[in-house]
């Protein structure tokens, strides 16, 4: 049985096919990412289809991929709001994902974003390497007492909670969905509370029709002036362009972002060699307070072990006629 991977880089080839031992597949390779301008291209025959966070699942591709025969959509990540899972049952595709592949990777990831930019150790980094000893413009602050609000309480929210309690932090959450607190000394509070109280906010939510954009200008005002605020998440939580305004205005004193609402056509590319025609992405790097990378906090050799498993393993049930727990529609 084939699969055809899109947006496949050097290091899926490498972890798929190291997992594929055990599996025997037909895997095809493709660097492009799937969208309508090349659905079409997909071969009559294609069984099973894998692809990542950027590639778009509208229902227009779905129903050409329905159409050349295509049975399992199997997405090699977490989040799926870039999938029409409504269109994919209607034409009768399964869909499964990676529910959970170490959360820790993703937390640890946002740790690092808020230690270097608290202690702006990037800067540090290049200045000592101009033999520039000068602690000017290094002043951080200490996390130790500080409370932490986590927007999120699931796999990587409550990995991230376990180490901020590790630095002494205070920790608070808000989830609509959580009941009662899944972590002792963690408080779940009325999302208001948490703006209102946090000195860092880290965002761990997926992105929902009914959540893009609920980090505005709005939300940001309740937040305390100076606030750090870190999103591993989705771009689509947070409006870009109030963000901007809060940091002209000082509002956010630090943002660690590392996805983006226009990442599809920016991030896993190099485009040192290119003019950008995205001018929200140039500015929010123009701030000397905020640290984007490319969405690599998933980016562990453990994680990408998990994800090449737990994706091969998934499709091998499906086209054994088995139901396994990673199924979003069966
Ligand atoms: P999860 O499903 O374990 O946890 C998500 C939590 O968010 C759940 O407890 C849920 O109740 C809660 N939630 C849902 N809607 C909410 C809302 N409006 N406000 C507050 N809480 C809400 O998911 P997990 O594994 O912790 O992943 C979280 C997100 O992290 C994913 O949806 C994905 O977007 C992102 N992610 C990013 C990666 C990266 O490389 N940057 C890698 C993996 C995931």
């Amino acid at each position: 049985m084939k699969i055809v991977f899109f947006s496949a880089k050097p290091y899926d080839k490498q972890f798929f096919s190291k997992h594929n031992s055990s599996f025997h597949f037909e895997l095809v390779f493709l660097e492009t990412h799937l969208g309508p301008h090349i659905v079409h291209a997909v071969e009559p025959g294609t069984t099973a289809i894998c692809v990542f966070v950027n590639d778009r699942l509208t229902k227009e591709v779905i129903d050409v991929l329905a159409q050349k025969g295509v049975r399992i959509i199997a997405l090699r990540c977490a989040g799926f709001n870039n999938v029409d899972i409504e269109a994919a049952k209607q034409a009768g595709i399964q869909v499964c994902r990676v529910p959970a592949y170490s959360p820790e990777a993703v937390a640890e990831h946002a740790v690092a974003m808020l230690l270097t930019l608290n202690r702006k150790t990037h800067k540090a980094y290049n200045r000592v390497r101009e033999q520039n000893f000068s602690l000017n413009g290094l002043l951080g602050f200490n996390l130790y007492g500080k409370t932490v609000g986590i927007i999120g309480l699931g796999k990587i929210g409550l990995a991230f909670a376990r180490i901020m309690k590790g630095f002494g932090c205070q920790v608070i959450a808000h989830d609509p969905f959580a009941d009662q607190p899944k972590m002792e000394d963690v408080r779940l509070v009325p999302l208001d509370q948490l703006l209102g109280e946090s000195d860092i906010i880290s965002l761990h939510c997926p992105l929902t029709p009914e959540n893009h954009h609920f980090i505005d200008a709005r939300t940001i005002g309740k937040m305390k002036k100076g606030i750090t605020l870190i999103n591993t998440s989705r771009g689509g939580l947070i409006n870009t362009l109030d963000a901007i305004e809060a940091l002209k205005s000082g509002h956010i004193g630090n943002l660690a972002i590392d996805v983006y609402e226009q990442e599809e056509k920016l991030f896993f590319k190099d485009l040192s060699a290119e003019i950008i025609p995205d001018d929200m992405i140039q500015r929010l790097m123009s701030f000397p307070n905020v640290l984007v990378t490319g969405h690599q906090a998933f980016f562990t050799a453990e994680a990408l072990d998990q994800i090449a498993s737990t994706t091969l393993h998934s499709v091998f049930e499906l086209a054994n006629g088995r139901i396994p727990g990673t199924v979003m529609v069966g």
